[in-house]
C-alpha cells in the first residue's frame, strides 16, 4: 500500500488526504476502537479524526501508544490527530480546559488539528444527545480567540472549524487573527458543497469531508449514498465499489476524506482509491445527482434561540 497523499494547510503543516473517522453510534467498546485503529495504522492510515463527544479519544490514545510500542510508527509526529471542541465547551473560558482534557485522554502533548465542532453551544456535559432546551447562544468571536490561544501555546498545530457555512466563515474571518486552516463539513456525491468549496478555496482554507459515504451508522446520515442507483452503475462499470467511487470523487475535488469503518476489509478498500481516475463522463453524471444535506442538526433550531429555522442555521445552504 503506497503512502497516502497529503496537502499543505495555511498553517504550514501537512494533512494526509485520507483519515479514519471514529464517530459511530451506539458508541462501541473502547477495545474495539483501539484494535481497529491499530489495524488502520498497519494498513497505512496516518490521520485519525476524533472528538470529545465521540468518546474515541482515549482508545485512540491507547492505540497510538501501542503502535509506538510495536514500532508500527517510529514517532508520534508521523500521525495526524484531530479532535474537536464539544458544543458544551463552546464558550471562551472553557476552550483551553477542554483541549487539555482531550490531550489528557489522548495522552498527547499536542493535536495536529483542533476544530470548533459546531457553530452552536449546549448546556454542559451533553454528549451526542441533547434536546432543544439545552441549546444556548454561541459566542463565535470569543470562542475563536480562545482557539487562537490554543494554537499560540503550541497545543494545536492547526485550528479550524466544522459545520460552518460560507456566511459563518466570512463572519469568522472578519474577526480572526489566525485564519482557520480547515472547515470539516458533510460532503459526498449527494451533498457536494460546491459553493462552500469555492469560498474556502478562494480564502485558502482546506475542506475536509465527514460522512463521505453518507454517514450511515452515525447518529446522522442514511444509506442513500451507498444505495444510489447512479453510483452503483458507475461502480459496476469501473469494477469498483460504490464506496470507492464516492471516496475517489471526494479525493478528486482536492478535499480530504474521513470514511468511518471498523471492518478490516472495508478499511483496506477505502484506501484503494489513488491509482485510478473517474472519467469526464462519470464526473458529469455525479455532478447531476440530486442534492440533499443528510446531517441537518435540527435540535439547534429553536423559536427563541440563535437559529430560528434550518435556513437560519445553514444560511440557506440546505
Ligand atoms: P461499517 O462501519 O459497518 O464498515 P461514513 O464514512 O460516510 O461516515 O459512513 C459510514 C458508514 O459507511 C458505516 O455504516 C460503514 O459501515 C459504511 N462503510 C464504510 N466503508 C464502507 C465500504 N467500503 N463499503 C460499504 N460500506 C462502508
Amino acid at each position: 500500500m503506497g503512502r497516502i497523499p497529503s496537502v499543505v494547510l495555511n498553517s504550514g503543516w501537512s494533512i494526509p488526504l485520507v483519515g479514519m473517522g471514529t464517530a459511530t453510534y451506539p458508541i462501541p467498546t473502547p477495545d474495539l476502537v483501539e484494535e481497529s485503529i491499530i489495524h488502520a495504522i498497519e494498513l497505512g492510515y496516518r490521520h485519525f479524526d476524533s472528538a470529545s463527544i465521540y468518546q474515541s479519544e482515549k482508545p485512540l490514545g491507547q492505540a497510538i501508544s501501542e503502535a509506538l510500542r510495536r514500532n508500527l510508527v517510529s514517532s508520534r509526529d508521523e500521525l495526524f490527530i484531530t479532535s474537536k471542541l464539544a458544543c458544551a465547551d463552546s464558550q471562551p473560558d472553557l476552550v483551553l480546559p477542554a483541549l487539555h482534557k482531550s490531550l489528557q485522554a489522548l495522552g498527547l502533548q499536542y493535536l495536529d488539528l483542533y476544530l470548533i465542532h459546531f457553530p452552536g453551544r449546549v448546556k454542559c456535559e451533553k454528549g451526542l444527545i441533547f434536546t432543544k432546551e439545552d441549546v444556548l447562544p454561541f459566542d463565535m468571536k470569543g470562542t475563536w480567540e480562545a482557539m487562537e490561544e490554543c494554537h499560540r501555546l503550541g497545543l494545536a498545530k492547526s485550528i479550524g472549524v466544522s459545520n460552518f457555512t460560507c456566511k459563518k466563515m466570512a463572519l469568522l474571518l472578519a474577526h480572526s487573527n489566525i485564519s482557520p486552516a480547515v472547515n470539516q463539513v458533510e460532503m459526498h456525491p449527494l451533498w457536494q458543497q460546491k459553493k462552500l468549496r469555492d469560498f474556502c478555496e478562494e480564502k485558502g482554507i482546506h475542506v475536509s469531508a465527514y460522512s463521505p459515504l453518507g454517514g450511515y451508522g452515525a447518529l446522522w446520515g442514511s444509506n442513500l449514498v451507498l444505495e444510489s442507483e447512479e453510483l452503483k452503475q458507475i461502480a459496476q462499470a469501473k469494477g469498483k465499489s460504490v464506496a470507492q467511487v464516492c471516496l475517489r470523487w471526494v479525493f478528486e475535488q482536492g478535499v480530504s476524506l474521513l470514511p468511518k469503518s471498523f471492518n478490516k476489509e472495508r478499511m483496506k478498500e477505502n484506501l484503494e482509491i489513488f491509482d485510478w481516475p473517474l472519467s469526464e463522463e462519470e464526473l458529469q453524471k455525479i455532478s447531476l445527482l440530486p442534492q440533499q444535506r443528510l446531517s441537518r442538526a435540527e435540535t439547534f433550531v429553536t423559536p427563541k434561540g440563535q437559529y430560528k429555522s434550518l435556513e437560519d442555521l445553514w444560511d440557506g445552504e440546505i
